[in-house]
């Protein structure tokens, strides 16, 4: 039986802790990720991707839903970040909708292609004995995948200095993730 972090835990992490870490971030992400549509709602909320974005926000929340529930449960504490998430995911929304809709879709397919590979990394991390996380991890990946599906369908490619714009939120992204990790 593959147990949590076998073999592979970092440092000296416990598998309690290992577990911990990854509710923590990932409650922190899907709260970052829905204020991403909230705030590409604002700008874009009588717009014609309009519909698309409440679909994606209300994915969100779910999400967060979930992962709140296991804060609880599980008794972790929740990253100190919230609060500047909760200003930089809306300010990102905010600003890439302001540049387009296809600059809002742009930032879907980076944000999600990174929570993408960090829950890839979870699930892969996650053993028998947490199988009920890794299945929740593995529903929320696919339906992380769906979301980039439908910003690459929208014309994320086609926003001006899209290489760029990709970049600098899948790096962004990865730095939010490494630091709800551990703070
Ligand atoms: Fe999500
Ligand atoms: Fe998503």
């Amino acid at each position: 039986m593959n147990e949590t972090g076998s073999g592979r835990l970092p440092g000296d992490l416990t598998a309690g802790e290992l577990v911990a870490r990854i509710i923590r971030v990932d409650h922190a992400g899907e709260y970052g990720a829905r204020r991403i549509y909230q705030g590409q709602l604002a700008v874009l909320g009588r717009g014609p991707k309009a519909e698309l974005l409440r679909q994606m926000k209300q994915q969100e929340q779910q999400h967060l839903d979930r992962f709140s529930e296991l804060v609880i449960r599980r008794r972790v504490r929740p990253t100190a970040l919230l609060p500047l998430w909760h200003v930089a995911g809306f300010a990102l929304g905010a600003a890439t909708a302001a540049l387009g809709e296809k600059a809002a879709m742009a930032c879907t397919v980076a944000v999600e292609e990174a929570i993408d590979e960090h829950y890839a990394g979870q699930a892969a991390e996650l053993g028998e004995d947490e199988a009920e996380l890794r299945a929740t991890v593995e529903k929320f990946r696919a339906e992380e995948l769906e979301h980039r599906d439908i910003g690459l369908a929208n014309g994320a490619e086609e926003a001006p200095g899209y290489r760029l714009l990709y970049n600098i939120i899948k790096t962004g992204c990865r730095l939010a993730i490494a630091a709800s990790e551990r703070v």
